[in-house]
């Protein structure tokens, strides 16, 4: 709960920075300018980042030690009035990192004034959010892959489950189910080696930075990056406060993730309608219509296709609010958090979405199956055929187009035309095995190389995924 313009607990009656100015801020600006109602959700990270700074003015004789207990007492107090829900915003102390400060001078006194002792809201702020962002890249890598182990898992179950493949979205040639997921997770897999990469440049340390310059006690920078677990420490002051290229990467990284998801999505609605009919969702994760009984909508994968457009939205913001600004930091990135946490939640909501959809993706076998018989799609595999028996490959191509325009006129599938309907001019070339050639079976089994979608190569790329998660 945020407290409108409550002044009257404050350390001054104006809060905590208004000692250069002659009248009170006013009503409309105070609220305006206020970032309580959404950085609230920084509490934790704000006090692990007090801690180790206080721990550092400590090392640095700084403060003394029963000073720092003093700070971490109150500290430790506060993080358990915030859980407990006793703590009272309130919007006049603007932020997070004031509202915190504040609250420990109330607590423990004057020994609190001494905390922000060479340290800036700025170096502050970007602290926190680094350390916000580490820890749920984290969790996301984890839910990514519960997720790609989910699908490497229903691809090994299909790996000679037999399905139209599509090319302008008409039945090209045979493919394995089990191929096709793996090429999800291949997709998925690059997102989270980007987001793992990400993760290496967030996690750099601005506190010392101050509030833009540096600052004159000397603050051993390493020691706090050692206590917060920080790769290393950002090296330029100005760029330390100041740039947010972390939690734009993060967003991008999130916008791609959702491109593929929803790419995905669209497939999986498109395939559980009547007219595909190659899956079944479960009951769980679909919706009815308050109007028509017989429907079974979707409504999982419709929503994770449609918050791509936020996440890409939340990006443009991210790209936008950087644009232009000089250096150092200016106010303009208090804008950064709503959007970087709207992408984490929706990231992290459609990842929890899919971990618990996929394995209950039920194929429609015999659907698929029948698709991939009646699209004529061993055309190219009678083509390969030819070929072998000595055809340049754009004369098969022609005999073949011809023996599909026979099929297509006597209503029956390759398989079922004689050697001489399917090779006209050229069927003493032609052989009885070539029915083996046209099966799906055998036309799946011939895709044998790294990438192929042969069965036997399936497994082969599950296996070695597998290794990678
Ligand atoms: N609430 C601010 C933010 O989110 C904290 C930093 C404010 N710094 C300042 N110099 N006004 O960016």
């Amino acid at each position: 709960m945020v407290n409108k313009a409550d002044h009257s607990e404050n350390t001054t009656d104006q809060g905590l920075l208004r000692g250069r100015f002659s009248e009170a801020t006013d009503e409309f600006v105070e609220v305006f300018t206020a970032s309580i109602s959404f950085d609230q959700r920084l509490y934790a990270e704000d006090i692990r980042g007090s801690l180790a700074h206080a721990q550092m003015l400590l090392k640095i004789k700084i403060l003394t030690s029963g000073e720092f207990d003093q700070i971490k007492g109150g500290l430790e107090a506060i993080k358990g009035e915030i859980e407990n829900n006793q703590m009272n915003w309130s919007v006049a102390l603007e932020d997070v990192h004031m509202n915190i400060e504040n609250r420990l001078i109330q607590l423990i006194g004057d020994t609190g004034k001494k905390l922000h002792t060479g340290r800036s809201r700025n170096d502050q702020v970007a602290t926190d959010i680094r350390l916000y962002l580490r820890d749920a890249i984290d969790q996301i890598l984890d839910l990514e892959s519960a997720l790609l182990h989910r699908l490497a898992d229903l691809a090994e179950l299909h790996h000679d489950t037999i399905l139209p493949g599509f090319t302008h979205l008409q039945a090209a040639q045979p493919i394995t189910f089990g191929h096709h997921l793996m090429a999800w997770f291949a997709m998925l897999n690059r997102d989270r080696s980007r987001l793992i990469d990400c993760r290496k440049r967030t996690n750099q340390l601005p506190l010392g930075a101050a509030a833009l310059a540096g600052t004159p006690y000397k603050p051993d920078r390493e020691y706090m990056a050692e206590l917060l677990e920080f790769e290393g420490v950002c090296e330029n002051s100005l760029d330390a406060v100041s740039d947010r290229d972390f939690a734009i990467e993060f967003c991008s990284v999130t916008a791609l993730t959702l491109t593929h998801m929803s790419r995905w999505c669209e497939e999986l609605i498109l395939w559980s309608s009547q007219q595909f009919s190659f899956i079944e969702l479960p009951d769980r994760f679909c919706t009815g219509s308050s109007i028509m009984p017989q429907k079974k909508n979707p409504d999982v994968p419709e929503l994770i296709r449609g918050k791509t457009g936020r996440v890409n939205g939340n990006l443009i913001s991210m790209l936008t609010l950087m644009k232009s600004q000089p250096l150092a930091y200016n106010k303009d990135n208090q804008e950064d958090k709503e959007p970087l946490f709207d992408s984490v939640d929706t990231l992290r909501d459609c990842l929890t979405a899919l971990v618990g959809l996929v394995p209950n993706i039920i194929p429609n076998k015999g659907n698929m199956r029948h698709a991939a018989l009646a699209g004529f799609t061993t055309a190219t595999d009678l083509a390969d055929y030819l070929v072998r028996k000595g055809l340049p490959f754009r004369d098969a191509h022609e005999v073949v187009g011809e023996a599909v325009q026979r099929a297509i006129e006597l209503g029956k599938p390759l398989e079922a035309l004689s050697i001489t309907e399917l090779a006209g001019g050229t069927s003493d070339i032609i052989d009885e095995d070539v029915y083996e050639v046209l099966s799906l079976t055998g036309s799946v089994a011939a895709r044998d190389h790294l990438g192929g979608t042969a069965p036997a190569q399936v497994l082969k790329a599950i296996a070695k995924a597998r290794e990678h998660i």
